[in-house]
């Protein structure tokens, strides 16, 4: 069934009740993106718990196999098992699918997109769209026009990541062991391996044979497929901090052109989807806590790179549960009604 404009859509939200789930409840109410019929859909564990959608409420349904007849969009973040099952059913439904979990990013056929970066891999008859990864999808929107500018070499990159990228029990999971830590009393860690209060974990997702874990490999594969560029080096350490809502990176990026930071921060001042937040003298520089609930990708302390001629280092912040998950999922149906 081939995708046809209309004033209104019929949307599904895959994993309505999670951390990401809800935020996409939110950010299609902020933007008023012309939905019809919302559909909120979960495990039984929370079928029949009611959500609101611009002051409506909406009873959660069970995901089911026949839970996209009708629907224009769904937009799943539910896990990568969830997606591979189900975003057939929704395919065959001529439903599209908007995918924010690992299943689809790599595979060939697919369009890994960012709006800002690659607007242009979503065909004219898309079927599913995967949403990249919460820390490349951050990275890219910086890195797309200083690599259009100066050509990117090598990237190293350095992140530190939200627990709310671990969804709900996360943020539950490091609330009650701070406190916990904070009363002297006894942690137990259920999602992480070990406690994150007061503490960081360089691990995110499983390890692979060539010791990096898979969060890693997402932001090396992914950055190329999304930039367009098998060529482009990326160099990644992913970990795991006490932090609620956003992800904040440090980058050294190495190009072919000669490079200074204070050109790279004139040209993101102008570029889409970036606020450059750089006032050292004033202690001003991206900050999660001042990122969260905003959609924009945040960059600051830009600098010279003091080893290399052709290099720069930057910090780049944003909420992870926004433009890293939901924002960039809705920014993707906004483009193809929009065409
Ligand atoms: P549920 O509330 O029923 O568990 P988070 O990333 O915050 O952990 O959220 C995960 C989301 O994915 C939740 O909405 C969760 O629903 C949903 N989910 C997890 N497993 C399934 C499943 N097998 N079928 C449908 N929804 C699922």
């Amino acid at each position: 069934m081939a995708f046809s404009k209309k004033e209104k859509y019929n949307v599904a939200v895959v994993g309505a009740t999670g951390a990401v789930g809800r935020r996409m409840i939110t950010t299609l109410a902020e933007r008023d993106f012309p939905v019809d019929r919302l559909v909120l859909l979960a495990s039984a564990r929370s079928a029949g718990q009611v959500l609101t959608f611009k002051g409506k409420s909406i009873a959660v349904e069970l995901l089911t196999e026949s839970s996209f007849a009708g629907q224009d969009f769904a937009l799943f973040s539910a896990g990568a098992s969830v997606s591979l099952k189900y975003a057939p059913f929704s395919v065959d439904a001529g439903c599209i699918v908007i995918d924010n979990s690992s299943a689809f990013r790599m595979e060939k056929d697919i369009p890994l997109v960012v709006p800002e970066v690659n607007p242009d891999a979503i065909p004219d008859q898309p079927e599913i769209i995967a949403n990249p990864n919460c820390s490349t999808i951050q990275m890219v929107v910086a890195l797309h026009p200083i690599h259009a500018k100066y050509r990117i070499k090598r990237v190293v990159v350095s992140t530190y990541q939200s627990v709310s990228g671990s969804g709900q029990k996360a943020i539950a999971e490091l609330t009650t062991q701070s406190m916990a830590v904070l009363d002297g009393k006894d942690t137990s860690s259920e999602v992480y391996p070990h406690q994150i209060a007061f503490n960081c974990l360089p691990h995110i997702d499983v390890f692979l044979d060539n010791g990096y874990t898979k969060e890693e490999m997402k932001m090396v594969n992914e950055t190329r497929k999304i930039l367009g560029d098998d060529s482009i080096q990326v160099s990644p350490t992913t970990v795991r901090v006490p932090v609620f809502y956003s992800h904040s990176e440090s980058v050294n990026v190495e190009t072919e052109a000669p490079i200074s930071a204070e050109a790279v921060k004139k040209l993101l001042r102008h570029s889409p989807g970036i606020r450059v937040v750089d006032d050292p003298e004033r202690s001003e520089y991206p900050l999660a806590i001042d990122a969260e609930g905003k959609d924009e990708v945040f960059v600051g302390r830009l600098r010279n790179d003091l080893s290399r001629k052709k290099a720069i280092n930057f910090w780049i912040v944003s909420d992870n549960l926004r433009k890293g998950a939901a924002l960039n999922a809705v920014q993707i149906a906004e483009l193809i009604v929009g065409r």
